[in-house]
């Protein structure tokens, strides 16, 4: 299965804090970022990664995760050359996709719950366009996705000043491969970019478009702006203190869904054995 993370973007919202540093490479608690949403799409089952990025960050990436051959994964990159809207992944992925089944996460989305792993992976296995819905409190800053009394979607809208419900559109989608040609034949929208809501409409019209409500037992958290991030890293410290095992660890993932094995797992351990992120993975493969 391939997947797609998009990592680019400007992070205005976050300035200073991204005037040096890609957005998406800020710590929530003790990770980057981008770990959180690239270990969602490992969970749903995939290895061949596209990383999506800034010109000038491709570095800072390739430094962070090499060819993803550590995690069992194969990682490459695609530049877009300037912020163009979410659905422009699948102009600059076109070759990486080819003709196969891809999903796509926002680089900067916090997935958490129990049934994650097997919800993200029905989306992967699943045909034509499977995405995700979340109640939340302000749905004027998303998609926004209503549905009929049968549950069905019936209508997509993109920041909606006077939303018709509070499910909204996350950043976690899987598409058919012919996602490329329906984003091509995209018009951009008034803000200049090619909007993932227009494909989705698309697939909608279609009769394609699947979306699984994610229950209020999830957490989808927003790192936006400084008090979500701020609130994002609270979660995850709140959580992983409590249960002693953490949210967002590529090695531990790799290593428990099979990607990796033991000896390749304790390889990745050896040099940062002095870190509290080393012990915790020491630990995982002490207990097994
Ligand atoms: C984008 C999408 C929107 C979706 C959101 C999820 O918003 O356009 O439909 O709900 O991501 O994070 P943007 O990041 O462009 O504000």
């Amino acid at each position: 299965m391939k997947g797609i993370v998009l990592s680019g973007g400007s992070g205005t919202r976050l300035y200073p804090m991204t005037r040096a540093a890609n957005k998406q490479l800020l710590p929530v608690y003790n990770k980057p970022m981008v770990y959180y949403p690239l270990t969602t799409l490992m969970l749903a089952g995939c290895r061949e990664i596209l990383l999506v990025v800034n010109p000038h960050d491709e570095d800072a990436y390739r430094r962070l995760f090499g060819d993803g051959s550590q995690w069992g994964l194969a990682i490459d990159y695609a530049v877009q050359p300037k912020p163009g809207g979410i659905a422009e992944v699948f102009l600059v992925g076109r070759k990486f996709i080819g003709g196969d089944r891809v999903g796509l996460i926002l680089g900067d989305n916090l997935f958490y719950g129990d049934s994650l792993p097997s919800v993200a992976e029905r989306g992967a296995l699943g045909s034509g366009a499977v995405i995700y819905a979340y109640w939340v409190n302000d749905p004027s800053a998303y998609g926004v996705i209503e549905f009929d009394g049968a549950e069905r979607p019936i209508s997509i809208v993109e920041k909606p000043a006077t939303p018709r419900s509070h499910w909204v559109v996350t950043g976690l989608y899987f598409y058919d491969a012919d996602v490329c040609d329906i984003a091509a034949s995209t018009p951009r929208s008034a803000r200049g970019e090619l909007e993932i809501t227009d494909v989705n409409a698309h697939y909608l019209k279609e009769g394609r478009l699947t979306v699984e409500k994610l229950g209020r037992g999830y957490a989808w958290l927003d790192t936006g702006t400084p008090t979500s991030l701020l609130r994002a890293a609270q979660f995850v410290e709140t959580v992983e203190d409590r249960q002693g095992l953490q949210i967002g660890s590529p090695e531990e993932v790799a290593w428990r869904k099979g990607f990796i094995d033991d000896g390749a797992f304790a390889r990745l351990i050896e040099p940062i054995r002095q870190s509290e992120y080393g012990r915790y993975l020491q630990r995982l493969l002490a207990r097994s």
